[in-house]
């Protein structure tokens, strides 16, 4: 990998031990490169969620190593951000308070300088006039857009998010997929890890695409998408080289799926 690597798994495995043990993971091996646009897919129940909570280090590993930026890490990594797939949203703050949350807490900018760079970001991805509602007031796809942008304004070195535009219907998740390039194409140092079950998703938006196997997750291949940026995600999946990615992951996503479920 040309560029140097920020996070860096090897021979990674977490066994969950309850009424029965599962192995969610078992020697995963991984190196993302700073700046990159890596998107995960695999079957359901192989361990998607279980890597971004080792990443982030609200679960260790139960063998094996992870390294950010070449030195071991234990604990919460305060570097990194993690876009759930429901928003947590708190119920009892504004739009704007929820995204000047995370400023607070890490003390970032003054009140005012808080407000500012939140109000930007709102208007950023189209919730202006929208901060001073309350998550009940706005529509799945609103609370999404918070729930990145609440992310966003702290400028977090790498960005997880898990299925972020998973419940969405087709238009808003386009236009959230469009808005999320422009803000990282905005800020080329940030490494972001995005999971999906939508192979033209994590095509149009990564750099690379990892496959994971069934349980327990491994990672089964992974596939370079070269195709150029900045790109057009409404149109991209009709291109020639886009499809002969696409069938090259299903066929492979295929085969995992399929395979028997430990
Ligand atoms: N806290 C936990 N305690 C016990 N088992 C767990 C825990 N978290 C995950 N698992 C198990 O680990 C396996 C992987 O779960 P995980 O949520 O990582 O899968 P996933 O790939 O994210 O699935 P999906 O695509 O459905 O979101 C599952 O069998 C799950 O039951
Ligand atoms: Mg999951």
């Amino acid at each position: 990998m040309a560029k140097a690597p920020i996070i860096q798994l090897s021979s990674v495995s977490r066994v969950f031990r309850g009424q029965r043990e599962v192995t969610a993971l078992a020697a995963l091996d991984l190196d993302i490169a700073e700046g990159e646009f890596v998107t995960v897919v695999g079957p359901s129940g192989c361990g998607k969620s279980t890597l971004l909570n080792l990443i982030v280090g609200l679960q260790s590993p139960t063998t094996g190593q992870k390294l950010y930026r070449g030195q071991p890490f234990s604990g919460l990594n305060l570097d990194i951000g993690y876009v759930t797939q429901s928003d947590n949203l708190f119920p009892w703050l504004t739009v704007i308070e929820n995204v000047c949350f995370g400023l607070s807490l890490r003390g970032i900018g003054s009140r005012a300088e808080q407000r500012d760079r939140a109000l930007e970001l709102i208007e950023r991805v189209g919730l202006k006039g929208f901060e001073n509602h309350y998550r009940h007031e706005l529509s799945g796809g609103m609370r999404q857009r918070v729930n990145i942008v609440r992310t966003l304004v702290y400028d977090p070195p790498v960005i997880l998010l898990d299925e972020p535009f998973g419940p969405l219907d087709a238009q808003t998740r386009l236009q959230l997929q469009d808005l999320l390039l422009t803000l990282w194409h905005e800020r080329p140092k940030t490494t972001l890890i995005f999971i999906t079950h939508d192979l033209t998703e994590a095509i149009a938006l990564g750099d690379r695409v990892i496959i994971m196997s069934a349980r327990p997750g491994r990672v089964e291949e992974i596939v370079p998408v070269d195709l150029p940026r900045p790109r057009d995600i409404y149109t991209i999946h009709t291109d020639e080289q886009f499809r002969r990615i696409y069938d090259r992951v299903w066929l492979r996503l295929a085969e995992q799926m399929k395979a028997p479920v430990s």
